[in-house]
């Protein structure tokens, strides 16, 4: 593990000193690359990979082999960022025991810092199992997708007295268990502000306001890379998709019309070689 990267001791000072974390996903060498070059504190390698990359149309097909085989890629892109790589559906629930043993591999085989699991209550003996082992641990609740059958689709959660309550018990509940940061997703404001106020551990939000200690976003997103289900949340810093797909467009053009390539892009040699391979 590199020392120059950030730690979950740095990112708790953040939140004391009122400095805001960022996170954006990666999922690969560039996007880690560029996310990491650009300040993100944490990169998170989301399982929102099924989406954004795979093409599936939500987070449960993804496997621990997907995430391990993203996350070492991330991990090789960055140098100072915290990097966080979910664990996919149904590799935490089971049992304790088998949380860890597939934390530990995430960990031992993609040299990533920390792991990140949905749900409360019901998963905090396996976060404390994990956490007891060593690994860094953070909790994901409100808009949890891998439950997104269970929820009835893709909306804003915690509106009720009832379920916010239970979101806040339940971030209470992964503090105690060893968490050290919470995301919370798709929530409104006003109960994220009352969560992160209430805990001593960071809380990203993301769809869930401005008082949160800090933001994630989907690199797809953020960068217009994506043409899927586009929620409130997301704000869109650049057109990536249209440079990339002007950039193809013109490629194939020159091409079809001769235009490339020229000389400038390609090599020669000795024309006596020349002379003599045409002799053969
Ligand atoms: O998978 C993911 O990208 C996430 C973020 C949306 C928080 O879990």
């Amino acid at each position: 593990m590199s020392d120059k990267r950030f730690t979950t001791l740095a990112l708790k000072e953040m939140k004391q000193k009122k400095e805001k974390i960022a996170m954006i996903t990666a999922y690969d060498y560039p996007t880690a690359q560029i996310a990491d070059e650009a300040g993100a504190e944490t990169i998170l390698v989301g399982d929102s990979l099924g989406n954004v990359v795979l093409g599936y149309k939500d987070t449960l097909s993804v496997t621990l082999e997907d995430m391990i085989h993203h996350g070492k890629a991330v991990v090789r892109g960055s140098e100072k960022a915290f990097v966080i790589v979910d664990m996919p559906f149904l590799t935490y629930e089971i049992s304790a025991e088998e949380a860890l043993g597939n934390a530990g591999r995430i960990i031992q085989q993609t040299g990533a810092q920390g792991v990140k699991l949905e749900g409360g209550t019901e998963i905090t003996a396996a976060v404390k199992s994990i956490t007891g082992a060593g690994i860094p641990v953070v909790g994901h609740l409100g808009l949890t997708p891998q439950s997104v059958g269970q929820l009835g689709g893709y909306k804003v959660q915690g509106r009720t007295p009832a379920v916010a309550k239970k979101i806040i018990e339940d971030t209470v509940a992964l503090e105690k268990a060893g968490a050290f940061m919470v995301v919370l997703e798709c929530i409104p404001w006003q109960l994220a502000k009352v969560i992160t106020e209430k805990v001593s551990i960071p809380i990203i939000g993301i769809g869930a306001g401005k008082y949160c200690d800090g933001q994630v976003l989907v690199f797809h997103d953020v960068m217009g890379l994506y043409t899927g289900r586009r929620p409130k949340f997301v704000k869109e810093y650049a057109s990536a998709r249209e440079a990339m797909l002007k950039g193809v467009h013109e490629y194939i053009s020159e091409l079809k019309e001769g235009a490339f390539p020229t000389e400038e892009h390609s090599y020669t040699m000795p024309k006596e070689t020349l002379a003599e391979i045409r002799e053969g």
